[in-house]
């Protein structure tokens, strides 16, 4: 297809900038349909933290975007790049392009709810897996780079230690450093905190909102209310499967409009 001569504009500049873009994503597990039209976008340096209530559609919204889940129909930009589609004739769609899926999926950097490092491997044998594995980089320069990763979320003396004698905080921590070692341009975090023993959580959100403050784009799906208020730049309430509302934190935590999302602030905030 050629380009139209208003890539140039402003609407289409913004469009180049888009790190991660969704429009009208529904996903329907069988006859539960739990997302019903979501459309969001992240651009370069948005901090976006989803949040809403247990089941609307959170952690189901973030797998599509990894392509861990097909949608049932919808687009799906990231970095500017459509994942490709194709019916799978049961009314849900698969990848019509593998190595696509695994092109996107190895720059994006995704930490989970439960710790998800590989239990086989040492701490430093984690964090260089993929670059070396998958991106073909060198095993000095990855273990190079990984160290830095390390020390930035203060692991550094864990390097050779296996998983399971590391505390849930650093778990967690390995685990962003872990994801920052494909240099992501998105991060996407799924309630990274909530497995974690309260007096944990605060060293996890450190190393998130110091990523955050640098402007690293990212879509965090977190109840941590006060952490997102912080830290986003744009908030996004889900409610059973729909955008109920999104704004700046100081409009959806200072005056919610819906009464949805009063009620859930009042429940959790
Ligand atoms: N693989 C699956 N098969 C069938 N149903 C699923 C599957 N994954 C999720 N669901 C259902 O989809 C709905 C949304 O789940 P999702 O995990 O996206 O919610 P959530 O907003 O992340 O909730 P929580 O805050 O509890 O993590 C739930 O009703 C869930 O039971
Ligand atoms: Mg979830």
């Amino acid at each position: 297809m050629t380009r139209p001569a208003s890539e140039t504009s402003p609407a289409a500049r913004e469009v180049a900038a888009e790190a991660i873009h969704v429009e009208n994503l529904h996903k329907n597990f069988g006859t539960l349909q739990v997302l019903k039209g979501v459309s969001l976008s992240a651009r370069d340096g948005d901090v976006v933290a989803v949040i809403g209530g247990s089941g609307s559609g959170k952690s189901t919204l973030l797998r599509c975007i990894n392509c861990l889940e097909n949608p049932t129909s919808g687009i799906i930009r990231v970095n500017g790049e459509e994942i490709r589609l194709r019916a799978d004739g049961y009314g849900n769609t698969v990848p019509a392009d593998r190595k696509q899926i695994e092109r996107i999926r190895s720059r994006l950097g995704m930490v989970f709810q439960s710790f998800n490092l590989w239990s086989h491997m040492t701490l430093i044998e984690n964090v260089i897996e993929v670059p070396v594995h998958v991106l073909g980089l060198k095993r000095e320069r990855a273990i190079a780079e990984a160290e830095k990763l390390l020390s930035r979320v203060g692991l550094l003396e864990k390097r050779d230690t296996y998983p399971a004698f590391l505390s849930g905080g650093q778990q967690q921590r390995g685990a962003i450093a872990r994801a920052l070692a494909v240099q992501p341009r998105v991060m996407l975090f799924d309630e990274p905190t909530s497995a974690l023993d309260p007096e944990l959580v605060g060293e996890v959100l450190g190393v998130i909102g110091d990523l955050a403050r640098e402007g690293r784009t990212m879509i965090l799906v977190t109840h941590e209310m006060k952490f997102a208020r912080d830290v986003a730049t744009h908030v996004v309430f889900l409610h059973e499967g729909r955008l109920e509302e999104e704004g700046p934190p100081e409009a959806i935590f200072g005056s919610p409009r819906s009464e949805r999302l009063q009620q859930f602030i009042r429940r959790v905030g």
